[in-house]
């Protein structure tokens, strides 16, 4: 059985008092949250030790939004996986679309951060997905491809059962458009294929979430999906009611 996940990306958004409230508005709802489903929050560096004070102790699982691509010294500005791990931190994003875009983030740092954050026991959410002009010609399954070939394809299959994949197709964030259930099927279970050619059966085995603009509206028909085991969640993940509606969605 695969691991069901609903992880809200909550980007660079809210205040750290406002992160907080969000934070103990999801734990007071938490109840309402089937038990198989697991939550994760991404909240921004800043916020995560307080965050964390809320969510320990409770099913809701405390993920960092990126790391840096070294261990430790002298890279001002970085955050490491040893560090985030020291403080009871459990997922990093990676390859986020956004970070992919507009911090240069190649398949090839992201080989180097996918490796640290296993290093420290940290599940990494893997983020994979195509741009709009891709898409537009045919070129989706390359580049996903691409992206998983280049970078899970160098890990171990011990390593590989420790990570989350998240499809993200570009022109799905933040944009109100949602891939139709039938695009996103087609391609999880390509992503799952493209996984079996390297891993066999363990590609059956791992978490694969849609994100994009993914809300309580149309979260129900994504997860009944055969191969969407969850979303990331950006804009709906900043309120506990909608976030909670899209957990209570498979
Ligand atoms: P939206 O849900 O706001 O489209 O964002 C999706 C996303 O990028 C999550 O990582």
């Amino acid at each position: 059985m695969r691991k069901k996940i609903v992880a809200g990306n909550w980007k660079m958004n809210t205040t750290v008092p406002e992160g907080v409230i969000l934070a103990q508005d999801v734990v007071a709802k938490l109840s309402e949250v089937p038990s198989d489903v697991n939550l994760v929050v991404a909240p921004s560096f800043v916020h995560i030790a307080q965050v964390g004070e809320v969510v320990n102790g409770t099913s809701v699982g405390l993920s960092a939004q990126n790391c840096a691509d070294e261990v430790k010294g002298a890279y001002t500005g970085e955050v490491s996986a040893q560090m985030l791990s020291s403080i009871g931190v459990k997922y990093v994003i990676l390859g986020h679309s956004e970070r992919r875009e507009y911090y240069g983030e190649t398949n090839e740092k992201l080989v180097k951060k996918v490796n640290l954050a296993l290093a420290e026991g940290l599940t990494p959410i893997f983020c994979v997905g195509e741009k709009l002009e891709e898409r537009k010609a045919n070129k989706h399954f390359d580049v996903v491809g691409e992206q998983v070939k280049e970078v899970l394809f160098t890990l171990s299959a011990e390593q590989m059962a420790n990570v989350v994949i998240a499809y993200e197709p570009v022109w799905a964030i933040g944009t109100g458009e949602t891939a139709t259930k039938e695009q996103a099927q087609e391609i999880h279970a390509f992503i799952r294929a493209t996984l079996a050619e390297k891993f066999g059966a363990l590609a059956e085995e791992i978490s694969i979430l849609y994100g994009g603009s993914c809300k309580p509206s149309n979260a129900q028909e994504l997860f009944a999906q055969k191969d969407i085991d969850g979303g990331l969640i950006g804009g709906a993940a900043l309120k506990a009611e909608d976030f909670i509606a899209i957990a209570k969605s498979f």
